[in-house]
């Protein structure tokens, strides 16, 4: 029996070993961090490209009140309801208290103050190609936001899904930090791919998961079932897009299809955002998307 059990154990110490080695959070490097001088006005367009107020702001908010981030928005899944946290500068209920690097942490490791893990419905997992000259910036800018002392609310999330811990091993599994878009690529295309595949985070919404609620990378923007599961969110590669870069460029600053539609859903606010960016940024999207092997 006891020449038994001892292989036994050994398997369980090792196995809780790599356990804690898989899920134990990842961090940044603080000297290159700490390096950079972040500037808040640059800070703003990296703060729009990566839409940060659509899911930080209030429900409803306008053109006035987006910047004032006192969370509060639901978002449903097939694990649970996550509600966003209050993202303004208060120091009690926003994060105006915390380091420079501990907010950088958070956005492109997912990993908070207290080292916990952050569910992936914060698309850190597409922040993580974030440049760090971009993390200071957009950090400058966060500290320039408006304080709001609206209390965060606990997501509704059950059990497995809520052990926390257990997102190291998400993380492991789906956090790629290498391109989809690969090769000798246009100067164009560089700054596409990384508006589109790290800050716009286009690929949270428009790519299929699996389901454990990682993109299915080979079906890269290739239309998705919504995640609340109402309705589907379009495929966006040449197979289905059959846009001229000028449309789609239109599309992205006034919402306007060339069908004369509009953006609808979760689109409208992405294009509020986009529209805020430069000429050539909306350009630079477009190429990408028109750059992009199709996926049927
Ligand atoms: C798609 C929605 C979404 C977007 C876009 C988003 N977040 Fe979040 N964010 C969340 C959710 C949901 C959480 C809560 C995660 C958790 O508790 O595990 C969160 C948590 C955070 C936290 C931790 C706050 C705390 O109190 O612990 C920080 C910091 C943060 N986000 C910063 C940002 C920044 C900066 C951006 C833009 C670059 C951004 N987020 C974009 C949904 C989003
Ligand atoms: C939060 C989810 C979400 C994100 C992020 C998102 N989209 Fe969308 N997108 C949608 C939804 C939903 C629609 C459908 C809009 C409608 O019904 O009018 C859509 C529609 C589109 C369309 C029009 C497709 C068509 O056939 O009408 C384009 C183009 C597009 N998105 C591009 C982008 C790009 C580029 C990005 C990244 C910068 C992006 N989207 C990020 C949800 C999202």
């Amino acid at each position: 029996m006891k020449r038994l059990l001892w292989p036994v154990l050994i398997v369980i110490v090792l196995g809780l070993a790599v356990f804690g080695l898989l899920t134990s959070p990842a961090f940044l490097d603080e000297t290159s961090f700490l390096e950079q001088t972040g500037n808040a006005d640059r800070g703003k367009t990296v703060f729009d490209a990566s839409g940060c107020a659509s899911c930080h702001a209030a429900e409803n908010a306008d053109e006035e009140s987006h910047l004032i981030l006192t969370g509060g928005k639901r978002f449903d899944s097939p694990f649970g309801t996550f509600i966003a946290p209050n993202l303004s500068s208060d120091v009690e209920m926003g994060i105006g208290g915390w380091t420079d690097y501990e907010i950088a942490n958070a956005v492109i490791n997912g990993v908070g103050p207290q080292k916990q893990h952050y569910f992936p419905a914060f698309p850190y997992a597409t922040y993580n190609k974030m440049t760090l000259a971009d993390l200071a910036d957009l950090v400058s800018y966060l500290r320039e936001l408006p304080a709001s002392d609206v209390k965060n609310q606990p997501h509704e999330v059950s059990f497995p899904f809520n052990i926390r811990r257990n997102l190291g091993g998400w993380k492991f599994l789906f956090a790629s930090d290498d391109w989809v878009m690969q090769g000798d690529l246009s100067d164009e295309l560089i700054r596409g791919r990384y508006l589109v595949e790290a800050l716009g985070h286009c690929g949270e919404c428009h790519t299929p998961r699996n389901a454990l609620g990682g993109m299915k990378r080979g079906k890269w923007l290739g239309g998705a079932a919504h995640p609340s599961g109402k309705g589907r969110i379009p495929n966006i590669t040449p197979a289905a897009l059959e846009w001229a870069k000028g449309d789609i460029v239109e599309y992205l600053t006034s919402g306007f299809t060339p069908e004369f539609d509009t953006a609808g859903g979760e689109m409208v606010e992405v294009v509020e955002n986009m529209a805020r960016l430069s000429q050539s940024d909306r350009e630079a999207i477009a190429a990408y998307l028109l750059a992009l092997p199709s996926v049927e």
